[in-house]
């Protein structure tokens, strides 16, 4: 197969996490035959540095022409660096928002896994970690909060400001729908998290949910208050298949439930539109304070060019064959700082790449 993939490398980390996950994606077309491009694209920082603005209206453009586009991570210290004197449309973050809306990623998958070498690193109680969890966290990724109206104003000398929290039944229904074909993959249930007992979105997102899941009859469907759902996700990870969320809400989770995996280090990430394309990024930030040093864990980049292979390109045992290379390498006892725990071998970000590629 022929790949066209669109490279964003990004700030902090980002370009040495994803130049690892780079050579995971060569080796395995190497060994089952495929071709891969590359085109390197610039956001966030580095597209500020550049050319002023987070996104130029060319880079979106050549990233909707790839067949996919694989991310690390943007953004830097919000006290140091002077992308944060700009206004807020034009810091990092506001690159990264553009683009997914204006490829209309309105699906995030996160999947939040407990692997079973990782239990050590697993934050809560061994009896909680010893049943183990894999969840698959649906975010809704271009409507909400983060996409309402907002201003600052002063009002009778006092500053004002206002967010604006929007849904339309459209909007709730298409990631209803992606939530329940991906729920039909694995265990089959859903759980819809809401702020029901208060929020006119939430209500509406509820019963949209519920007139989705009479079209998936085998799915079990229960709804639960987000602010339950934060406290389940510590005390019995385990109930959970797949969370189905608004976009705040999977933001806030998502990380929640990245940490008791043991490090956001381990969390991938998809975001997709409606077409075979996606975006790929790593769950975790640009952690712009160890940058350089060579000691970052890349292995959520790669799972994502795993979840890329699998979603974009329907190449199911390659995906397979990168996440078995993983869970090989940690069952060697081969860990980044981040994952370390007692009597395993410390390495590096690039001996991290290089393990997972020999066993490809
Ligand atoms: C994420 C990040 C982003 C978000 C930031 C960088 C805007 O936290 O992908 O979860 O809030 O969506
Ligand atoms: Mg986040």
């Amino acid at each position: 197969m022929d790949m066209n993939i669109g490279v964003i490398k990004g700030d902090g980390i980002g370009p040495e996490i994803v130049d690892e996950a780079m050579k995971v994606l060569d080796k395995t077309a190497e060994v089952y035959g495929h071709q891969i491009e590359y085109t390197q694209l610039l956001m966030g920082g580095a597209s500020i540095d550049v050319n002023g603005v987070p996104l130029t209206e060319e880079t979106l453009e050549q990233a909707k022409k790839s067949d996919a586009v694989l991310m690390g991570s943007i953004g830097g210290d919000a006290k140091t660096s002077p992308w944060y004197r700009l206004e807020p449309s034009k810091r990092p973050e506001a690159g990264l928002l553009q683009l997914r809306k204006g490829l209309n990623l309105f699906a995030n998958l996160r999947p939040a896994v407990l692997y079973s070498e990782l239990k050590g690193a697993c934050p809560l109680k061994e009896e909680i970690a010893e049943q183990g969890f894999d969840m698959m966290i649906m975010r809704e990724l271009t409507g909400g909060l983060y996409f309402g109206k907002r201003s600052t104003e002063e009002e009778d000398g006092v500053l004002v400001a206002r967010d604006e929290l929007t849904y339309s039944e459209t909007e709730i229904r298409r990631i209803a729908k992606r939530g329940f074909d991906i729920a039909m993959k694995r265990w089959k249930k859903v759980t819809s998290v809401d702020k029901a007992n208060v929020l006119d979105s939430s209500r509406l997102w509820r019963k949209i949910v519920e007139e989705v899941a009479k079209e998936y009859p085998e799915v079990t469907l229960e709804h639960m208050l987000v602010d339950n759902a934060a406290m389940q996700l510590v005390k019995d990870p385990a109930q959970f298949d797949v969370i189905l969320t608004e976009n705040m809400f999977g933001d806030i989770l998502s990380d929640e439930a990245s940490m008791v995996t043991g490090s956001i280090g381990m969390l991938a990430s998809a975001s997709l539109n409606d077409t075979k394309f996606g975006l790929y990024e790593p769950s975790g930030g640009s952690a712009s304070d160890i940058a350089g040093k060579g000691i970052a864990n890349p292995i959520a980049t790669i799972l994502s060019a795993a979840m890329m292979l699998r979603y974009s390109f329907d190449l199911d045992q390659e995906a397979d064959a990168i996440e078995a290379a993983v869970e090989k390498v940690l069952e060697e006892g081969y860990r980044t700082i981040d994952i370390m725990s007692e009597g395993m071998t410390q390495i590096g970000t690039k001996e991290m790449g290089e393990r997972i590629c020999s066993y490809i």
